[in-house]
């Protein structure tokens, strides 16, 4: 069965004696626990003693007053939370002011009805109940998302030690896997495993290190380390590097490096992992047999303009901008591996592209899909 709650207890706090037993038998009629308290001061005291869960107090009292009481009321244990009706005979504008300005509940004016006394003092108990139930929510509430909150960060934070960790083995595996790959003296079974870890774990490198620089982005650190750089030269290697993949799906990469172009400040690893991102999107969302090609040339004003152009499906003119943000992938039945990736490879292409003051973006009026991104020449 289940346990009554213990009926609500009523601290009457009246001098004079008659209203003091009119309160008081009306609320024993109903049930109530009451306690009586004759001065401000000895209410004061019996508030402590006996935790009300209402205070009916009456305004003129000889010593402490009615609102002097009541301030003093709300600065004790449980005093704030405790509703407060005063009990006056002057009806008017002032005196409502100051008993919310004392920090009444309600007030009631005397003679004092008895239904209304039971109505009022229901009617408060209930909030009370109903604003300690609401607290309580909130405070469990507050505690799960604290909680959550917490669990994410661990989780970020146990994710960046795995990716940072994973950056060196992740690097000797593919200079090993290479050494291998050129071992004259082995069966061209075993270079073609070589290769085969080799490609998968630049794959992976890739993702590793966008995580990374993602991270470092978040927390403001992804500052560009700036030397002259090459950046058809750059381009170019790239392209080589992905020719077994393309030479898999019977795809053509092509570059066009515009003569004469200046070299450029900026960080040459950050500027390659933007083309290998881009590269590798393109060699992956483009059909068998498709053509890649890279165009880096003079852009408007201190920039160069690149372009890495492919024949696939292109992106839908409502994902363009979308594209970028991070974990944003398009649905693509025709491709088989196109959840493979993560999302991030883009969400990467534009923070270091931007962190260089530059910007990149989809050409609208290009056939398949057309990246283009352009770097200033940061001199
Ligand atoms: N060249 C492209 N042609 C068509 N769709 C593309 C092309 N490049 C990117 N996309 C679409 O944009 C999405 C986001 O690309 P992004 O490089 O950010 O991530 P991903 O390639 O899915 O994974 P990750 O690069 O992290 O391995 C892709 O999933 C794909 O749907
Ligand atoms: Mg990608």
């Amino acid at each position: 069965m289940e346990e009554q709650p213990p009926p609500p207890k009523v601290l009457v706090v009246d001098d004079n004696e008659p209203n003091r037993v009119l309160a008081e038998e009306t609320l024993l009629s109903e049930g109530y626990v009451v306690v009586l308290a004759t001065s401000g001061e000895e209410a004061l005291e019996v508030f402590v003693r006996e935790q009300p869960d209402l205070v009916l107090l009456d305004v003129r009292m000889p010593g402490l007053d009615g609102f002097a009481t009541c301030a003093r009321l709300r600065a004790l244990p449980r005093g704030p939370e405790t509703p407060v009706v005063f009990l006056t005979a002057l009806r008017d504008l002032e005196t409502f002011d100051r008993a919310s300005r004392a920090g009444g509940d309600d007030f009631l004016t005397k003679p004092v009805r008895p239904a209304e006394l039971l109505t009022r003092v229901q009617t408060l108990l209930r909030i009370r109940r109903l604003s300690v139930e609401l607290h309580d929510h909130f405070r469990v509430i507050r505690k799960q998302r604290d909680d959550l909150v917490r669990l994410q960060l661990q989780k970020e934070q146990l994710v960046s030690f795995v990716v940072h960790d994973l950056k060196n083995p992740v690097s000797s595996i593919e200079l090993h896997a290479l050494l291998l790959s050129r071992d004259a003296s082995l069966s061209e079974d075993a270079k073609e495993s070589a290769t085969w870890i080799v490609r998968e774990v630049q794959m992976m490198k890739r993702l590793v290190l966008n995580l990374l620089d993602i991270g470092r982005a978040d927390d403001g650190k992804l500052e560009p380390r700036k030397g002259p750089v090459d950046i058809g030269e750059i381009a170019i290697s790239v392209a080589n590097a992905g020719g077994v993949r393309a030479a898999e799906r019977e795809q053509q990469i092509k570059v066009a490096v515009a003569s004469g172009l200046p070299s450029i400040e900026a960080d040459a690893d950050l500027v390659r992992r933007v083309f290998e991102n881009l590269l590798d999107n393109a060699l992956r969302y483009a059909p068998r047999g498709g053509s890649i090609a890279i165009g880096v040339a003079a852009g408007e004003g201190p920039f160069v303009l690149v372009r890495v152009a492919d024949n696939g499906p292109g992106v839908p003119e409502a994902m363009r901008e979308r594209i970028f943000d991070r974990y944003v992938q398009l649905d693509m039945p025709s491709i088989q591996d196109s959840r493979a990736g993560r999302g991030l490879g883009l969400a990467f292409c534009r923070l270091a592209v931007e962190a260089h003051g530059g910007s990149i973006w989809i050409d609208p009026s290009a056939q398949g899909t057309v990246f283009c991104f352009k770097l200033p020449h940061g001199r």
